[in-house]
């Protein structure tokens, strides 16, 4: 018989339940290393009249702002186009400039009022120190003061000074570097702007990114954290920091160095689980040799709707890919998941949609389906928490969400793809398979007017893989 609205509310409120007793098990944890990319992060919230005076300003047409022809910043008027794309569909991305100027432009003028810690490896060495994991190691490429102040100041948050020395991450201050700052240009749904007599409306709460940044673009690789990852016991490997590579500036040759380090991780014995967390990728001939040359080395990997769709264009899945952006609904999602596993060869990928997450693994795969399942639902939690608070700063931030209503719409959502895998129970336990795959999926809670988005995708994974117990 096809479940009740409230056996389903009842069996996911149940589940949800179980996420503090989740959390506490993280302490089994001994060691998290998180690479490659950490920076700063500078947070500026534009509303739709902000953005409309600064296009007025550079005397910007409508055309002016919707001719792209390539996603990146080589003058300030593309991070306006940027900014107005992103927020006119709701969408994240982002895009790089690689002109010294345009970070002084951006310094000057977006600011450096609001600084957090910002990239995959960063964000999520912060947030799993605030688990009771034992050690998290977080790769640096420059680690001067203004950086390390981004840390949280807990001792079990390590990275490395410049002679090698492990030491708490906050009390770093590396001579002679410099930090990478990243501005992060939020926007809110609803709100709107008016470009000649048109008005736009944001669709979603969402972000651009505009990034300068050295030490990402040529993938700078601190020796002291491969040595100390190659000698001493790691569990987990938390892998990022491609996306901001180009092929003007050597990226595919930057990708295939690191091949060769983590093959070094996969030989050792016990063995890591190795994560790739896949970013907003411009450069396809880089997002290529991510797909091809580093998620097949990866255990697993986890991306958004956008990054899936990307992926799936230089997968050769063009049509899917065309389908997918049409009409980004969870079956047409879980369609990408398959065929980006399948593709790929990856172990087991995650996918996380506004309101719905789902991975999908080999049968075999060394976490259970409702071992991932638990990882997932301490994962929505924690993303609620972040959306709802604005950070997650301390142990108790994690779940502060946690008895926030499971949202309809993701519900709505495990509805479409328990149809499309043709099982009922699926909506009440989000466990299924597909293809001789297991399947996994949890409907989130949503936060209305989430404080901050930013990280959101990274503390996901990183809750989901190793919350998964
Ligand atoms: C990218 C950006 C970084 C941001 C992160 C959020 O890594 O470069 O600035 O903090 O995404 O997920």
């Amino acid at each position: 018989m096809y479940p009740s609205p409230e056996q389903i509310a009842e069996s996911w409120r149940k589940e949800y339940e179980k996420a503090p007793e989740t959390l506490a098990k993280m302490e089994e944890i001994g060691t998290l290393a998180a690479a490659f990319n950490a920076n700063v992060d500078s947070v500026v919230r534009f509303s739709g009249s902000d953005l409309q005076a600064r296009i007025n300003q550079a005397g910007m047409s409508l055309a002016d702002l919707e001719n792209i022809p390539t996603r990146g910043i080589r003058r300030p008027e593309d991070i306006l186009r940027g900014i107005f794309r992103c927020f006119t569909l709701g969408i994240a991305e982002e895009w790089t400039a690689e002109d010294p100027e345009i970070y002084q432009w951006m310094k000057k003028e977006l600011g450096t009022r609001k600084l957090q810690m910002g990239a995959q490896a960063g964000i999520i060495a912060n947030t799993m120190s605030l688990t009771g994991i034992k050690r998290v190691i977080a790769h640096v490429a420059s680690l001067p003061a203004l950086q390390a102040e981004q840390f949280f100041k807990k001792n079990n948050l390590l990275s490395f000074d410049e002679s090698g020395v492990l030491k708490p991450a906050y009390q770093i201050d590396r001579p002679g570097e410099e930090a990478s700052v990243h501005w992060i240009i939020e926007f809110s749904k609803g709100d709107s702007l008016e470009i000649e007599g048109k008005t736009f409306t944001c669709p979603k709460s969402n972000r651009f990114i505009a990034t300068y940044d050295p030490v990402l673009f040529n993938l700078v690789i601190d020796p002291h954290f491969t040595d100390f990852t190659f000698r001493e016991p790691v569990d987990y490997i938390i892998l990022s920091g491609y996306q901001a590579l180009s092929e003007n500036n050597n990226g595919t040759a930057l990708v295939k160095k690191t091949i060769p380090v983590i093959k070094q991780w996969r030989q050792k014995n016990p063995r890591p689980v190795i994560h790739l967390e896949i970013a907003s990728t411009q450069d396809t001939a880089v997002r290529e040799s991510v797909a091809r040359l580093i998620m097949p080395l990866a255990d697993s990997a986890g991306l958004n709707e956008r990054e899936a769709i990307d992926f799936l264009e230089v997968l050769g899945q063009q049509t899917l890919a065309e389908e997918c952006r049409r009409q980004p609904s969870p079956e047409n999602m879980f369609k990408a998941l398959a065929a980006i596993k399948k593709e790929t060869g990856c172990p087991r990928i995650q996918l996380h949609m506004f309101g719905l997450y789902m991975t999908m693994q080999d049968k075999n795969f060394p976490i259970s389906p409702a071992a991932d399942r638990n990882g997932m639902v301490l994962a929505a939690a924690a993303a609620a928490s972040k959306a709802l608070t604005g950070q997650l700063a301390s142990y108790r931030d994690l779940t502060a969400a946690v008895s926030m209503p499971v949202s309809q719409y993701g519900i709505e959502g495990l509805k479409k793809l328990s149809a499309f895998l043709a099982d009922e129970n699926f909506l009440l336990t989000g466990l299924g398979s597909y293809s001789g795959c297991d399947v996994i999926a949890v409907p989130a809670i949503i936060i209305d007017h989430p404080k901050t988005l930013v990280g959101m995708g990274d503390t996901i994974s990183a809750f989901s893989l190793l919350g998964a117990r």
